[in-house]
């Protein structure tokens, strides 16, 4: 039973340091989020789940890391500064903003219910601009870069001649990308502040369709191995008056939110359009020499490209459910381990000085291989509501006859079954529950 409402949702993360918003004690600034103690290590997780999937788990593809800043040059090649824009109408009458396209009717004002008070649409360009060194003014604007595409395709001379890779091969990155978003909400669904996770996947022209379908499933059946259930996913191809200006064809991997379907990720052919730009615009020669056939072309791009504080509130609204256990009402996180903040818990029956060095060490051998919590407030029950409910797969349970026995106890979070575990198996245990 995933959340049905986005509150159940907000308001967990807020009670249980995963997100906050931001600035609070100022009153918030909307659009932008902190993430907490448990946030931050989920979003953590999703990103290096990412990495596993799109580098450690392939031999064609390289990871890099680029700078956020970037000088206008970039964006004047990339076409960012001509055309990633959004459509901005002003009603006359309550002078709120709306993105046109985002009006259920281009004739009602959905602030104050105005009819035909719209003015005419203005295209209103979505890069944050700032100045670099102290002088403000023409020659020193610099953008927040609002994709970080573009770092894999200035570097992609540089990763050619560094990698060893050749095409077929993808450069992937992830990192904070920003947008000035005329309508951000939904939580942390569209924020101006986000974090995204691409890969620029480089293939022969010829290849470019075939890679295409091959990244539409592989992008959807990562979800799926998280956790997603597949009916709560599905891919959607754009019109073509949906497609941005670099695109020659995307597909959405679209999530059932408690609002609608809503984007997750964006598969996109890229064609030759990036590296032509900045080839033709820096004077570089970005393509590639196929010594087997003699021949140079420039690659094609098939670009999966994720977001990873939008994927977050997906596995999050998934993973919500409630349940009863023994008649009370318990909410809980049915997190896949590998996302979940915390792999393991780790409580100590008693606060008293004899349980708590046993309870300790065990604590510091997990900790060595998993993030793992230490719990010994308030009673065991209260204890394994707070870790249910905040999808901490196992939790172990040190008592009295630990100090006899060498043993200690295992609950599973999805069956709440309890199992006695000898200490010296607890690590071979804890990786044959955990999968990892
Ligand atoms: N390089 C291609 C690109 O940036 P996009 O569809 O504009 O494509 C990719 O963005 C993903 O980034 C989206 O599918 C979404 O998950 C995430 N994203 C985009 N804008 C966002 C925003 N304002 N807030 C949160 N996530 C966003």
């Amino acid at each position: 039973m995933p959340a049905k409402d986005l509150d159940q949702i907000v308001n967990l993360c807020k009670r249980r340091g995963f997100v906050y918003p931001s600035a609070e004690i100022y009153g918030g600034f909307r659009s932008s989020y902190d993430y907490g103690p448990l946030g931050a290590l989920m979003l953590r997780n999703v990103k290096d789940a990412w990495v596993r999937a799109m580098v450690q788990q392939r031999d064609d593809t390289v990871l890099i890391d680029a700078a956020i800043l970037a000088p206008p040059a970039v964006w004047e090649a990339s076409g960012h500064l001509a055309n990633f824009t959004d459509p901005l109408v002003d009603c006359t009458a309550c002078k709120q903003r709306f993105r046109e396209d985002h009006l259920d009717d281009p004739n009602v004002c959905p602030g104050c219910g105005a009819k035909g008070a719209f003015t005419e649409a203005r295209a209103f360009n979505l890069m944050f601009k700032t100045y670099a060194g102290p002088v403000e003014g023409s020659g020193a604007e610099v953008y927040l870069r609002p994709e970080t595409a573009q770092g894999m395709f200035v570097n992609f001379g540089n990763v050619l001649q560094t990698s060893r890779k050749k095409p077929p091969f993808g450069i992937a990155q992830v990192g904070k990308s920003f947008r000035n978003e005329i309508t951000p909400g939904n939580f942390i669904f569209r924020t101006r502040e986000f974090e995204q996770m691409e890969l620029e996947f480089f293939v022969p022209p010829a290849e470019g369709p075939q890679w295409y379908e091959y990244w539409c499933n592989e992008r959807l059946n990562w979800y799926v191995g998280l956790g997603i259930p597949r009916d709560m996913l599905r891919l959607r191809a754009h019109d073509a008056d949906e497609l941005s200006h670099y695109s020659a064809g995307t597909s959405d991997v679209e999530f059932m939110f408690p609002w609608g379907w809503g984007e997750l990720e964006g598969i996109a052919q890229r064609t030759d359009y990036d590296l032509t730009q900045h080839a033709n615009h820096s004077g570089e020669k970005l393509d590639y020499f196929d010594q087997a056939n003699n021949e140079r072309y420039v690659p094609y791009v098939v670009e999966p490209a994720a977001g990873a504080t939008r994927t977050m509130a997906a596995f999050l609204l998934a993973a919500y459910d409630e349940d009863e256990v023994g008649g009370e009402l318990r909410t809980i996180l049915r997190l896949h381990p590998r996302l979940a903040p915390f792999k393991v818990a780790v409580l100590p029956l008693s606060k008293k000085d004899t349980l708590t060095p046993l309870a300790k060490q065990i604590h510091r051998t997990i900790a060595d291989r998993y993030m793992v919590d230490y719990d010994d407030t308030q009673s065991i029950g209260r204890r394994y509501r707070r870790q249910d409910e905040v999808g901490t797969p196992l939790c172990i349970t040190v008592d009295f006859d630990s100090l006899e026995d060498n043993a200690v106890t295992i609950r599973d979070l999805d069956t709440t079954e309890q199992v006695r575990v000898p200490i010296a198996s607890l690590m071979t245990e804890l990786y044959q529950r955990l999968g990892f």
